[in-house]
């Protein structure tokens, strides 16, 4: 699943509309924050048509990346949908500055992002200060 603010604004276009969709065990789900002349696609946020579409649980990893907001909604959506904690996956790169445990910018509790993660399971987020 993909979304992005508008059409123009999507990458990969060959791949999501062309390639991908042909893919065994594949498929693709397309939205845009907002419609345009020629889109015929979805229109809407992620974390709504992600519940929308209702992927099960079961055999499953959601693997999430995006801005903080889409992020946290998605996890909202997913345990709704019957995640685990253990089965939600994102990353807290976005933290990082040196990338080598040098600065300390990335820590969160007694874990450096850069180090420690920067993938990290819902599970072990909340195990963290609650920062995040
Ligand atoms: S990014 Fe500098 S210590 Fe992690």
């Amino acid at each position: 699943m993909y979304g992005a603010r508008s059409y123009d604004d999507l990458v990969f276009k060959d791949d999501l509309f062309n390639i991908w969709p042909d893919m065994p065990d594949t498929s693709v789900h397309v939205t845009v924050d907002v419609g345009s002349p020629g889109w015929e696609g979805k229109v809407g946020f992620v974390p709504p048509y992600l519940e929308e579409c209702a992927f099960s649980p079961e055999n499953r990893v959601a693997v999430l990346c995006g801005p903080p907001i889409m992020i946290t909604m998605c996890m909202k959506s997913l345990a709704k949908m019957g995640f685990a904690d253990e089965q939600i996956v994102t990353t807290l790169e976005m933290r990082m500055q040196c990338g080598i445990g040098k600065c300390g910018r990335c820590n969160i509790g007694s874990k450096l992002v850069c180090i420690d993660g920067p993938v990290f399971t819902k599970a072990e987020l909340n195990e963290l200060p609650e920062e995040m």
